[in-house]
């Protein structure tokens, strides 16, 4: 009997993620593998919502964004019970590896699962958020700051018109990848990252009142969301009590996660997931596949969210912020 391995997307959908199921299921089955896939993520292991998947499975659906397999984020699998039935059903399909696309909480799922089934395990890092340790890149993060960036520079039209600060909310949960990135993307005059303290927006009206004096009568200040959405109507609540009130607030939201992947995002999927392929081959288990420095790279599991500090914020675009909004 040839091997078997399945493929899932869980947690928060992210633009390549079909490109990523699509070389992970035609590369399989030219290798001589049997490929499965699970539908809505570790639910779906749990639900046994598993079937075979085909070459033609996965034709015309490089170019879409959200996920072919649908996902969701599983309260169930965080429990042992959970954990096990999805053990159970993994053996019922004789299925010798699983291959999952998804972001942190996907791989603390992962390394559960390691516990108590023998399988091979290989994630692949798919968020908009950019924030695993092991690749330089996630899979959706270049669509996404592509996508925040069309409608940042929509904004922009209007805060020129009328005159107006925008205060311009972008996800990432508590990583400020997204954020930095539009901010330099789209010329924005300041940008509030994850660790801002909220008593520093004296500082931020005061910059930004300095700014009017020097002519600028309109300004985008990026702010990034801080674990949750909407948190920027607080911090414009407060620059409220400092200079001029009247901010307008944007939140970019859900948008972010949406749309036809870019060609770096997809090229990104197709490596990754064919290389989740070759990894499976070569016996690994308990591994994401990422790309580091232009190498492709088996890096532990866990790794991925403790040595999150190795991966810091690019310090040279954070030094350059000042200079360039005067
Ligand atoms: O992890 C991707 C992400 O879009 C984050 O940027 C955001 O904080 C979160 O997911 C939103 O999750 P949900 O779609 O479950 O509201």
């Amino acid at each position: 009997m040839s091997e078997r391995i399945a493929v899932l997307t869980s947690g928060g959908d992210a633009p390549g993620m079909n490109a990523a199921i699509r070389a992970i299921v035609r590369v399989g089955i030219a290798d001589g593998l049997e490929v499965f896939g699970v539908r809505h993520g570790l639910q779906g292991l749990i639900d046994d919502d598993i079937f075979r998947m085909n070459p033609r499975d996965v034709s015309n659906i490089i170019q879409r964004g959200g996920t072919i397999l649908h996902t969701a984020r599983s309260k169930e699998f965080m429990e042992i019970d959970g954990q096990q039935k999805a053990a159970d059903n993994l053996r019922k399909h004789n299925i010798d590896g699983l291959l999952a696309i998804g972001g942190d909480g996907t791989f603390h799922g992962l390394v559960d699962l390691e516990k108590v089934w023998d399988g091979q395990i290989i994630g692949l890092p798919g968020t908009i958020d950019n924030d695993l340790y092991g690749s330089d890149f996630t899979i959706g993060f270049d669509t996404a700051i592509n996508t925040a960036l069309e409608s940042i520079d929509k904004i922009r039209d209007t805060a020129e018109s009328h005159e107006r600060m925008f205060l311009i909310e972008v996800m990432g949960r508590w990583a400020g990848y997204i954020a930095l990135d539009v901010t330099i993307a789209s010329g924005a005059e300041e940008v509030i990252l994850p660790d801002f303290d909220i008593l520093e927006c004296d500082q931020v009206a005061r910059k930004l009142e300095e700014g009017k004096k020097k002519g600028k009568m309109s300004g985008i200040l990026i702010v990034s969301e801080r674990g949750k959405e909407g948190g920027v109507y607080e911090i414009a609540k407060e620059l409220d009590k400092y200079g001029e009130s009247g901010y307008r607030v944007t939140i970019l939201g859900h948008i972010q996660r949406g749309g036809s992947p870019t060609a770096r995002d997809r090229v990104l999927a197709t490596k990754l997931g064919a290389y989740a392929v070759r990894l499976f081959q070569e016996g690994a288990t308990g591994v994401m596949a990422g790309e580091m420095s232009g190498k492709l790279v088996a890096i532990p599991l866990k790794d991925t969210w403790t040595r999150k500090q190795e991966k810091p914020l690019d310090k040279f675009l954070l030094e350059i912020l000042e200079p360039l909004a005067i």
